[in-house]
């Protein structure tokens, strides 16, 4: 881990950091030591990279999952993208989905756990939607990082071993409260559970709305990527 500057960055040592990939000869003082080659915030699985790229075939794919999604289910492009970034600022390794639909959100989700290492499983349990998702998984060449459950995610969650360390649901509103309390006791401690549609459709799911506003083991945000909004909560 790189060591925090002890007192004010001189120009020089500013400029290192600036340009911290960069080969930076100025001098500077032993205690401020530039950035080492390794990324300070690799939390990838071994710290091996293996980038994940929006290619164009990912995004023509994504582009058709949405233009075939006439119940308008899948996340905004926004919300998908939010995702993605929250699986690599977390380093996750374990994540449920919890309503995959045809697999939008999914594919987001999957390619920020091809850079960390870790792996979704994603419960699906409209039977044409579920084989939609698994042929759309395999479609984004994620069959090796996300494994995906045609079925009821009330009964196949507790069918699942270990804990997670990201929980998104995204299944019917009113199941909700009943769905974090059936994960909650399985997130990891620093886990994040995030929830959707929690602004555009906050009406359907008040109870746990207040569930995670008064949870003495979570902290909230509600986050507003696109229009749906989101709540992250960190367990503590
Ligand atoms: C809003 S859609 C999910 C969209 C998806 N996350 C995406 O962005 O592509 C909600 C999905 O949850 C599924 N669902 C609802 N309740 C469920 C349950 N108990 N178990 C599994 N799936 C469920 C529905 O069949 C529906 O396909």
């Amino acid at each position: 881990m790189p060591r925090m500057p002890s007192r004010p960055m001189g120009v020089a040592v500013a400029l290192c950091l600036t340009l911290a990939a960069a080969a930076c000869t100025a001098s500077a003082p032993s205690s401020d030591a530039p950035l080492s080659s390794s990324s300070p915030v690799d939390r990838r699985a071994g710290g091996v990279a293996t980038r994940a790229e929006l290619t164009p075939a990912i995004v023509e794919l994504l582009e058709s999952i949405r233009e075939s999604d006439t119940d308008q289910l899948a996340v905004s492009e926004a919300d998908g993208r939010f995702l993605r970034t929250l699986v690599l600022a977390t380093g996750a390794q374990r994540v449920l989905e919890i309503g995959g639909a045809s697999g939008y959100s999914a594919i987001w989700m999957g390619l920020g756990l091809r850079e960390t290492g870790g792996s979704l499983v994603t419960i699906e349990y409209d039977p044409d939607r579920a084989r939609a998702l698994q042929a759309n998984i395999t479609a984004a060449g994620l069959d090796d990082v996300v494994r995906v459950i045609a079925g009821d995610a009330f009964a196949e969650i507790p069918a699942l071993s270990g804990t997670f360390d990201m929980v998104f649901l995204d299944a019917w509103k009113p199941d909700y409260v009943k769905f974090l309390e059936l994960t909650l006791p399985r997130l990891e401690r620093g886990g994040v559970f995030v929830a959707h549609n929690v602004i555009n459709k906050r009406d359907e799911m008040l109870d746990f709305l207040e569930a995670i506003e008064r949870s003495p083991d979570l902290v909230t945000s509600i986050v507003s990527a696109g229009s749906e909004g989101l709540s992250v909560s960190v367990r503590r």
